[in-house]
C-alpha cells in the first residue's frame, strides 16, 4: 500500500481504492494531497489537480468517498473514535469537493496578495483571510476592485496625494467605508504609513479584525497602523471620530440606497479643508453598477465636491466557475476634494 506523504502530488494508481478498504491514514494524506490553493489573480495559475490526474476523474473519486459508508472503518463496533475518523473523511472530500465548484462554494480560506510597494524595493504580501460566502455577507470575499486598488495605491499617492505626504502635513489619518475583508485599507496603512481606521457592519467586524490582526507586524513595520471597527452607513452617528485627511471606499455600492450612503459618509467624515481626499472605487459590471456610478457623481457634485481625478483599470474576479474572470470592463475609481 502506498502512503502520501503531505505535498506530495499523487498519480491516479496511488489514490487508494476504496474497495481495497484502505486505511484511515492513507485516505487522509490522499485528501490533503488534492487541496487545491485558492488564487489571489497574481498572474500564476491557479492550483490545479496534479499531472496525469484528470479533474473529472477527481470529482468522481472525491463524490465516491462522500457517499461511501466507509464500513471497513467500523470494523464492527460504534467507537466513538471511529465515527469521528468516518467524519473527518468525509469533511475533508466535501471541502475538496467545494474547492472544485467556484467561490461561491468555497469553504473558508486564505489568500496572499502580493501587493507592489517600491520603496521597499520588493512587494508586500498580506495574508486576507475569507469566510465562507453566507446570505448576503459580501464582506467576507476580497473583490476585484480591491485588489486592482490596492496594486494601484503607490501610483496614487505620487500622482493625486503627495501634498498630504510631505513634512508641513504633521499627521494623516484615514478611513475606509464597507472594508469587507480589509486588502485596500490594510495595504494603504503599509504603503503609505499612515495610520488607517477600517470599517464596516458588525456582522463582518470578527473576520475584518481578525485580518487587521493578522497583518498588523508587517504594517507597523512599514510605519502604518490598522485599526478596525463597526461603521454602519445607515447609523453613524454614534460614530466618535470626525475629520479624516483621506476616506477611501472600494466597491461599496451594490444597491439603490448605497450611491446616497456612501457620499453621507464622505461628507460627514472628510475634513473640511482643501488638502482632503475622498478616493472611491467602482466596478462596473453591469447597468445597474454603471448607473449607481452616475448617482454617486451627481449626490457629490450635489454636496459640494469636486471630482479632481478619475480613471479606470482593469479588474479581474472568481466569479467565473473555477476560475478567474476577467471583467472586461473593469472598475472606474475617482479621487474627490471639498470644492473650493
Ligand atoms: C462588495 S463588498 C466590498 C468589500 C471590500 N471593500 C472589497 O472590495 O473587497 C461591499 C462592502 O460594503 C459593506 N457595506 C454594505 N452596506 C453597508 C453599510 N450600511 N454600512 C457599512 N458597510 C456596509 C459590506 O458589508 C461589504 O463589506
Amino acid at each position: 500500500m502506498v502512503v502520501l506523504k503531505l505535498g506530495q502530488a499523487p498519480q491516479p494508481k496511488q489514490l487508494p481504492n476504496l474497495r481495497s478498504k484502505p486505511s484511515f491514514a492513507s485516505l487522509y494524506a490522499a485528501l490533503e494531497c488534492l487541496a487545491l490553493q485558492p488564487d489571489s489573480w497574481t498572474g500564476t495559475p491557479k492550483s490545479q489537480d496534479p499531472e496525469g490526474l484528470d479533474p473529472k476523474f477527481v470529482n468522481q473519486y472525491l463524490l465516491s468517498i462522500v457517499s461511501s459508508e466507509l464500513t471497513w472503518f467500523q470494523d464492527g463496533s460504534e467507537d466513538v473514535m471511529v465515527l469521528d475518523r468516518r467524519d473527518k473523511i468525509w469533511e475533508l472530500a466535501s471541502k475538496r469537493m467545494a474547492e472544485r465548484c467556484g467561490r461561491t462554494a468555497m469553504p473558508e480560506m486564505t489568500r496572499t496578495w502580493l501587493i507592489p510597494a517600491p520603496i521597499t524595493g520588493s512587494s508586500l504580501a498580506f495574508t486576507i483571510r475569507e469566510p465562507p460566502l453566507t446570505g448576503d455577507n459580501l464582506g467576507f470575499k476580497t473583490w476585484g476592485t480591491a485588489f486592482t486598488m490596492a496594486q494601484k495605491l503607490d501610483d496614487l499617492r505620487t500622482k493625486h496625494l503627495s501634498h498630504l505626504f510631505n513634512e508641513q502635513t504633521p499627521s494623516i489619518r484615514a478611513l475606509e467605508l464597507g472594508s469587507g475583508t480589509g486588502l485596500v485599507g490594510i495595504a494603504a496603512a503599509a504603503l503609505w504609513s499612515i495610520p488607517v481606521l477600517l470599517t464596516d457592519l458588525p456582522e463582518i467586524q470578527v473576520n475584518l479584525s481578525y485580518n487587521v490582526l493578522q497583518n498588523t507586524q508587517l504594517v507597523e513595520a512599514q510605519g502604518g497602523r490598522i485599526i478596525s471597527t463597526v461603521l454602519d452607513w445607515n447609523d453613524p452617528s454614534a460614530f466618535p471620530i470626525h475629520d479624516f485627511e483621506i476616506i477611501m471606499a472600494a466597491d461599496p455600492m451594490y444597491d439603490d440606497a448605497h450611491p446616497e450612503l456612501v457620499a453621507h459618509m464622505i461628507e460627514t467624515f472628510l475634513k473640511r479643508n482643501e488638502d482632503a481626499r475622498a478616493l472611491i472605487a467602482v466596478p462596473l459590471r453591469d447597468q445597474k453598477t454603471k448607473q449607481m456610478t452616475a448617482t454617486f457623481q451627481e449626490v457629490m457634485t450635489g454636496k459640494g465636491f469636486s471630482l479632481l481625478a478619475q480613471g479606470q483599470e482593469i479588474c479581474r474576479d472568481d466569479w467565473k466557475e473555477n476560475d478567474v474572470e476577467e471583467t472586461g470592463a473593469g472598475c472606474w475609481w475617482a479621487i474627490w476634494s471639498w470644492a473650493r
